[in-house]
């Protein structure tokens, strides 16, 4: 039995310790249960796989509103035992994502900095009936101290009828005061949100609960499920190189400062890498105001490059979380943790004027980018947050191979299979072969620097013989495109295998 007692600090707390199965049992059946995590950080792990085995027994299900993706105990659990009505926000479960695509679970993709005011404005079909919520402790006051990720925890716990708190020993009391927790009023009370610097603290270090709401505290000893980093390849390194280049260039043309502006870097091995790319350049000073801090923000600190990483989650890779909890005294001086609503604020986005950098699935000739759907059906991940940064940001990036699946795969298409992202968002793309600059162009002047400078050299001829057809065809339109033949590429594919002809 794990003891817990240190970390619950209000005394009177103690006699609601009990275990994981008895807190599961609070959970019933049509609750819509919103939990703490975002990416593998910060879930709860017991009282879920309590809830699964109990499931397997009695089947149920429940909606499970979530910061982003969680890891296996939860989504994962729960999934398996069919446990699972609605799921929001975002997900990259293996088993979530094939309940998604066989119809089992019902899923609503969100942008992220939305979730918590729908959840307040009663727009997601009800209210949060009960919050699961990890912690490093609980305060003497009541209140509790989160751990690898904040997400929409606090928001959560202010709606929520209960409130099950799971302290978890593997997350290292260091982790208090790396949080800035700040729920805003919601309209027509809302105030500015008061940052100005990547920096600034407007928060406590705590979630506000109060020892009323706390209807069970379990205890739990099992680490966050981080995923490993795929190996940084050529194509990747290539993608740097250009991003490092055309940094300097808008220095150069005075259209950014020496150390840059706040960073926003996407989920994936495509976005670690560009961050790791930019320990090798010769920007100092850089800060970041993002959503995930992933392996290549700590490799940006240890080189003395970055002064300050504002995200909402921690979510290195196995070894980077041993890295950080090796080094926490000092990560701590230089990381803070804020609710999604906050990191991923379209007003701090704008005002802050960050540099949005995300990775497509495929972006299509006139720049529409599609962040969510294989083959324009089946969902991969989710929108997430780039679509937060990518309106709002003061420059817009988005990365992607230009081809994937051994080359059969163009990932630069005539159009889209499906939007998440329009051709009013973006300015640069980069793919291994180049950075195409689309800023100011219009959609045939995008479609000729797209082409030139990101697709592959298989594909350009393709991607040309298309533009050319659809502009005769339509007699030079504002955005030409032969509709018969706009998605073939992609309907080869499914039939052939490939999208060469
Ligand atoms: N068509 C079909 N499949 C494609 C493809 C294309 N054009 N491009 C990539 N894929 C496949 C890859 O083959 C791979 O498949 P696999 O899992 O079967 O191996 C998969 O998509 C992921 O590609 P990968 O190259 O590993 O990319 P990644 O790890 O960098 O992730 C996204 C890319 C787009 C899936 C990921 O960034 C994402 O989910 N983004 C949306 C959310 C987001 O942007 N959040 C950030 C906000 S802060």
């Amino acid at each position: 039995m794990i003891d817990i007692r240190d970390r619950v600090r209000n005394t009177a707390l103690h006699a609601k310790i009990v275990s994981a199965v008895e807190a599961a049992a609070l959970i019933k059946p049509g609750m819509n249960v919103g939990t703490s995590g975002f990416t593998p950080a910060g879930y709860p792990k017991a009282v879920p796989l309590a809830l699964a085995e109990r499931m397997k027994k009695e089947p149920f299900k429940i909606n499970l509103w979530t910061g982003a993706s969680v890891g296996k105990e939860l989504d994962g659990a729960l999934a398996e035992v069919n446990g699972i009505q609605k799921r929001l926000p975002y997900q990259t479960n293996d088993a979530i994502r094939k309940s998604i695509n066989n119809g089992t679970i019902q899923y609503t993709d969100l942008h992220l900095s939305h979730v918590a005011q729908m959840s307040r404005y009663g727009f997601l079909g009800g209210k949060v009936d009960v919050a699961i919520v990890e912690a490093c402790a609980i305060t003497e006051e009541g209140h509790i101290v989160p751990t690898t990720s904040l997400g929409n925890s606090a928001s959560f716990v202010q709606s929520a009828d209960i409130v099950i708190v799971e302290v978890n020993t593997s997350q290292p009391l260091e982790l208090e005061g790396m949080h800035d927790v700040y729920v805003p009023l919601d309209p027509p009370n809302r105030q500015p949100i008061p940052i100005v610097k990547v920096d600034d603290r407007i928060g406590t270090t705590y979630i506000p609960c109060g020892p009323e709401k706390i209807a069970a505290i379990v205890a739990c000893d099992l680490p966050d499920a981080v995923r490993p980093l795929a190996e940084i390849d050529d194509d990747a390194r290539a993608m740097s190189g250009y991003l490092v280049e055309f940094f300097q260039n808008e220095i150069k043309a005075g259209r950014l400062p020496k150390n840059l502006l706040p960073l926003q870097s996407g989920v994936g091995s495509v976005a670690n890498a560009v961050m790791s790319g930019l320990v090798d350049s010769p920007f100092q000073n850089l800060t970041v105001f993002t959503e995930v801090i992933q392996d290549g923000m700590f490799d940006l600190i240890d080189a003395g490059k970055l002064d300050f990483a504002s995200g909402t989650s921690l979510t290195p890779s196995p070894e980077g979380l041993k890295r950080l909890y090796a080094n926490i005294k000092e990560y701590r001086k230089k990381i803070m943790l804020r609710p999604q609503e906050i990191a991923n604020s379209p007003e701090t986005a704008r005002r802050l004027g960050i540099i949005a950098m995300n990775t497509a699935i495929e972006f299509d000739i006139y720049g529409h980018v599609n962040s969510t759907h294989i083959m324009g059906t089946k969902m991969m991940n989710g929108i997430g947050g780039s679509g937060d940064f990518a309106r709002n940001g003061y420059l817009t990036i988005f990365f992607s191979n230009s081809v994937a699946k051994n080359g059969d795969i163009s990932s630069v298409v005539p159009m889209c299979s499906h939007f998440d992202h329009t051709e009013h968002d973006i300015d640069v793309f980069i793919t291994e072969r180049g950075v195409a600059d689309v800023r100011g162009l219009s959609p045939k002047e995008r479609a000729r620097v797209i082409i030139k400078n990101c697709a592959h050299p298989t594909y350009q001829p393709m991607l040309m013989d298309y533009l050319e057809r659809a502009e005769k065809a339509t007699g030079f339109a504002h955005t030409p495109h032969l509709l018969d033949e706009a998605l073939s590429w992609h309907t080869r594919f499914m039939q052939t295998g490939s999208m060469k002809k």
